[in-house]
């Protein structure tokens, strides 16, 4: 057989084992895996390299509305670039409904936005925020049905967030179609009622806005999701976990046998509270909620990793420009916390850093650095294992990686459409070099090979882990 590719000579990993070999590469998928494999169009020399499975990162924002007058910083096509070029091969944005919209119409504006945009391959999670009887009742058991399998739900943010009687009332409905859920954990009145008295005080500096989301109010929105879970008997994935009170939440429930999935990112394992403090408005390159907290709650999401607490690591990529009149300092005028768009970016630095903190470090292993960011996502939300791993007859979604580079983040280096990385300064050891998406190269040794368009659209089946565990109490 003739291949189109091979990659020669390079150390390859899954989330089980770790190899040598070469990968052969026909018609976009893996077709073997071995020793002398024999011709291909092209021999890609990986000696001295890391082949991995292309990242997945499961929560990205891109193109999202905002606030009036804030715009997101990426769009599809800016958004799916810096994700090639942090070793990521696909990426699951939101299509997110807001009041009184049509999820079906929303989906399609998504489309619309990302249709022959893409560098890497997407997929959506929706966005509930009106769950009206025809949103429960028809519009989300059809986009299911079509492969939009899990939806996430607010439990705070003006617009967003949902009472505790809509929350069930969607998780019924994930029950009823397989779908998965996604909680984002804040206590929406403990946080307007902090915000108020803080900006009372006067204590409307970027910094506050930690202040008022304490990690009590991450902790009660957790274990009420975890109830009103149990109450329907529906699995979750509460994202974005950024301290050990919340996580033992998760923990405490997995032990009980619930089914209680936890994700963390890059900025709950090295940014805190601290960068909030910076001096003028600099402070606000850091707000996003929950907020980064202290060293001891890092630690706790370590532990929640090396534990299996937390079986994904995402980025939360939501950029806003730091200069810039619709990013972070806008709308003019308005200078408490309270008005800064929540949100920073990370889709490009999210693996450099798990690498270098985490396998470089001794913290996890490579096989657990490729179940965080690629494997576990693809069986989380049902993609499964056409994507996620290196196997024969898997997407040829492949990541190569220079262990040794040596590389300090700064936003130079950036390819988003954001003005500022969070991580600035931050020295990691291990890189990606080149970015294979469906066997063509996206990034090839650090330049752009791909193109918009590179990237395309990915139904996605059920997520095996949204199956109930018995039947429920009214059934
Ligand atoms: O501050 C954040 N995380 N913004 C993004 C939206 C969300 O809640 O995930
Ligand atoms: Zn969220
Ligand atoms: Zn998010």
């Amino acid at each position: 057989m003739t291949f189109d590719t091979i990659i020669r000579g390079g150390t390859v990993a899954t989330a089980s084992d770790t190899f040598q070999c070469d990968v052969g590469i026909a018609g976009g998928k893996i077709a073997a895996l071995g020793a002398d494999l024999g011709a291909a169009k092209e021999i890609v020399d990986a000696r001295g390299r890391l082949v991995l499975p292309g990242g997945i990162d499961s929560h990205v924002h891109l193109s999202q509305p905002s606030a009036p007058g804030i715009v997101m910083a990426d769009d599809f096509a800016s958004g799916t670039k810096a994700a090639a070029f942090g070793g990521n091969t696909m990426v699951l944005p939101f299509a997110m409904q807001q009041k009184g919209e049509s999820l079906r119409e929303v989906v399609k504006q998504y489309h619309a936005k990302a249709d022959g945009q893409c560098y890497v391959d997407v997929s959506f999670h929706l966005i509930i925020a009106d769950a009206t009887e025809r949103v429960l009742g028809q519009e989300l058991p059809a986009l299911v049905n079509d492969g939009y399998t899990s939806f996430k739900v607010f439990m705070t943010y003006e617009g967003l967030a949902l009472s505790d009687m809509e929350m069930l009332n969607v998780m019924s409905v994930a029950r009823e179609t397989g779908a998965l859920v996604m909680v984002h954990a804040e206590n929406y009145d403990a946080i307007r009622f902090l915000t108020d008295r803080l900006e009372r005080a006067g204590k409307t500096a970027p910094h506050y806005h930690a202040a008022s989301r304490p990690i009590a109010v991450e902790r009660e929105a957790t274990h009420r999701a975890i109830s009103l879970s149990e109450i329907v008997d529906v699995p979750i994935m509460v994202v974005h976990v950024s301290n050990r009170e919340a996580m033992e939440e998760i923990r405490r429930a997995q032990q009980r046998g619930l089914k209680i999935y936890g994700e963390t990112c890059p900025q709950y394992l090295v940014l805190t509270e601290q960068d909030l403090q910076g001096l003028n408005m600099e402070g606000t390159k850091y707000v996003c909620s929950p907020p980064p907290r202290d060293k001891a709650s890092q630690q706790a999401c370590w532990e929640g990793m090396q534990q299996g607490v937390f079986s994904l690591y995402s980025s939360d990529h939501c950029p806003f420009k730091y200069d810039d009149p619709h990013g972070k300092l806008a709308p003019k005028g308005r200078t408490s916390f309270r008005w800064v768009p929540n949100g920073i970016p990370g889709v490009e630095t999210r693996l450099p850093i798990l690498f270098s903190e985490g396998v470089g470090k001794g913290r996890i292993t490579l096989n657990e650095f490729v179940a965080l960011t690629a494997t576990n996502h693809a069986k989380t939300y049902g993609l499964y294992p056409k994507k996620g791993t290196i196997a024969v007859g898997s997407d040829a979604d492949i990541a190569i990686w220079d262990p040794k580079r040596e590389v300090t983040i700064s936003q130079s280096l950036m390819h988003g459409g954001c003005d500022y990385t969070p991580y600035e300064g931050i020295k990691v050891t291990g890189w990606p070099v080149s970015t294979l998406v469906r066997g063509q190269f996206v990034v090839r040794d650090g330049e752009l090979a791909g193109k918009p368009g590179s990237g395309a659209y990915v139904p996605r089946e059920k997520s095996p882990l949204a199956v109930p565990r018995a039947r429920s109490a009214w059934e």
